[in-house]
């Protein structure tokens, strides 16, 4: 295997693809249209794209529901068109990650259908879990669990005859079934799909709820609410349980066949695995499993300097025992984007990451586009890989006042209007200011309406702008691949208690210091350094205002 290793400090961005460019003008992203804007990556400087599902799917989930594993949702496009995806990307030398989603399937997949049909305990039920219920009649679940979004995560079927019948289990939305991973067919078909998208030149995998896919035997009912921010996850049923690494390492074989002696062309898993504590979530990258897990510790940590540099900390510290690297994120799909989370205080917790709508208190927007800036000018210096998630690198804002009715999230319908949803972070692109759909397609058809603030951020309004959130970012990214700090090694500078400084290694050897202002009053830098780039102006006399961050050459 080669020693490169690209995938160690790549820069690698999110790519959802129901919002990113849509070719067809039919409001809805799709392929075409992603291979038509992949330049724009190029010349944005990452190495690789992560797509979200593109899959044959009722899209019941945005795609996370996939009916055909191996198709491409007409919505979307065709096999054809993901083929012709990767050859361009691979052209501009960006690498290709699909999202695989194995812990269930749409309840419109053959399998499912076939299992409704078939008898209790028959094979076809094997391949999920069916379990007869509890009570008088097994008119109750068969367990306490419940579902991330929201009421119970069992649904009673009606049997071939008529009668009231088994349950089955959905950790997610009901028409998202939950596979039998002690089944071996269930493995088996999987590693058939990472060999049909690999053999058609897909460079990894970023692996939707990783840690689930076991869950202890007997289901036995949970003590607490499976929240995602429990102290140790383990200690749920349903959450990293230990069998779950058996799963990953018989992928890494597989992904480790398809490597070319003296190339650097690992094909890699990236495990979203909301794990708790953070040496369990390092258990994932150990030397035979996952690359990469998204280092979600990171993402929820204050805007406080010590709190995120014993985050920092404890997240390089977790991972070194196993050789790996981190992986840093700040954005993605699911959670509220960084430029509006940071314009609260204090940051909402995990929770209240699912949404922001009208009548809820608002963010401070000025405030989370500074700190926003200021946390991806840090984290692209740390040592490890970074993910970005589309449009944060125009500092777009959560859609914070998206109506109500407008919503397509099942969060917000399954959680009985409680909980908003993820659809804020989910708005289509917007690439030029003044066009329809601000560009995001030929017309202005958008499947969730955009803010008029996109038009403001979009893309041609930022390239060649001095100080935009776009020109940062091109700035950022050219001088860490030059400069190549996801490689260094940190050593961390005290200056004080709202400060977070640290000199990290560069390719020449030399250090690169970087600091961030958080949250305190002006911060000198030092004298005669030469200021590499700057997430927001700074003062010659006085030095770094608030919330704002550095790299420095020293
Ligand atoms: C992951 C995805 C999320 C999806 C869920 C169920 O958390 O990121 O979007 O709803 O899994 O597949």
């Amino acid at each position: 295997m080669s020693q490169q290793q690209w995938w160690r400090d790549a820069v690698i961005y999110q790519i959802y693809p129901r919002s990113w460019a849509d070719a067809n003008g039919d409001g809805m992203g799709d392929l075409p249209g992603i291979t038509s804007r992949l330049p724009y990556l190029a010349e944005l400087g990452v190495d690789a794209v992560w797509l979200s599902p593109f899959y044959t799917s009722p899209q019941n989930d945005a795609g996370y529901d996939v009916a055909d594993y191996r198709d491409v949702d007409p919505r979307f496009g065709t096999l054809a068109d993901a083929d012709a995806l990767i050859t361009r990307a691979h052209e501009l030398r960006l690498r290709v990650m699909v999202d695989i989603v194995p812990n269930h399937s749409s309840s419109e997949h053959v399998w499912f259908r076939e299992a409704l049909s078939a008898e209790p305990g028959s094979a076809a039920r094997a391949r999920y879990i069916f379990r007869d219920g509890r009570g008088p009649d097994g008119g109750e679940p068969p367990n306490n669990w419940k579902s991330t979004f929201g009421g119970s995560a069992w649904e009673r079927i009606t049997e071939a005859d008529g009668s009231p019948g088994q349950w089955y289990l959905h950790l997610f939305d009901v028409t998202q079934p939950d596979f039998d991973w002690t089944n071996s067919e269930v493995g088996d078909e999987m590693e058939q799909t990472l060999r049909f998208w690999m053999d058609r030149g897909a460079d990894g995998f970023r692996i939707d709820v990783a840690h689930s896919l076991i869950k202890v035997d007997g289901l036995p009912d949970a003590d607490a609410q499976h929240e995602m921010n429990v102290q140790n996850t383990s200690d749920l049923p349903m959450w990293d349980q230990p069998g779950v690494h058996d799963v990953y390492r018989r992928w890494r074989k597989v992904t480790d066949s398809y490597a070319v002696e003296g190339e650097d062309a690992d094909r890699i898993m990236c495990g979203e695995a909301w794990v708790t504590p953070i040496e369990a979530m390092a258990r994932y990258v150990r030397p035979d499993e996952l690359h990469q897990t998204f280092n979600f510790a990171f993402l929820m940590s204050p805007w406080i300097a010590p709190e995120l540099k014993a985050n920092i900390d404890a997240s390089l510290k977790a991972v070194e025992p196993h050789s790996a690297t981190q992986t840093w994120v700040l954005s993605n799909h699911d959670v509220i984007r960084h430029a509006s989370r940071l314009g609260f205080d204090p940051v909402p917790g995990p929770l209240q990451m699912f949404g922001i709508g009208v009548g809820d208190p608002q963010p401070d927007a000025a405030a989370g586009l500074r700190r926003a800036r200021a946390a991806t000018t840090v984290m692209l210096a740390l040592p490890g890989s970074s993910y970005l998630y589309q449009g944060e690198e125009l500092g777009l804002p959560e859609a914070t006042e998206l109506l109500d009715e407008a919503r397509q999230d099942p969060v917000w319908e399954k959680s009985g209007h409680t909980v908003r949803g993820r659809d804020g972070c989910r708005v289509p692109m917007p690439w030029e200011g003044d066009a329809p759909s601000y560009g995001f397609g030929p017309t202005a058809s958008s499947w969730l309406p955009q803010p008029p603030v996109y038009g403001d951020l979009a893309v041609d309004r930022q390239a060649g702008v001095e100080g935009s959130t776009l020109e940062l970012y091109r700035t950022l990214l050219r001088l860490r691949r030059e400069l190549r700090p996801g490689r260094g090694q940190l050593t961390w500078v005290d200056l004080g208690e709202s400060a977070l400084a640290f000199d990290v290694s560069t390719a020449s050897g030399a250090s690169m210091r970087v600091i961030a202002n958080v949250g305190g009053e002006f911060l000198p830098l030092p004298n005669g350094a030469e200021v590499l780039v700057a997430s927001g102006e700074f003062d010659a006399e006085k030095g770094l205002p608030t919330d704002t961050s550095v790299w420095l050459r020293v």
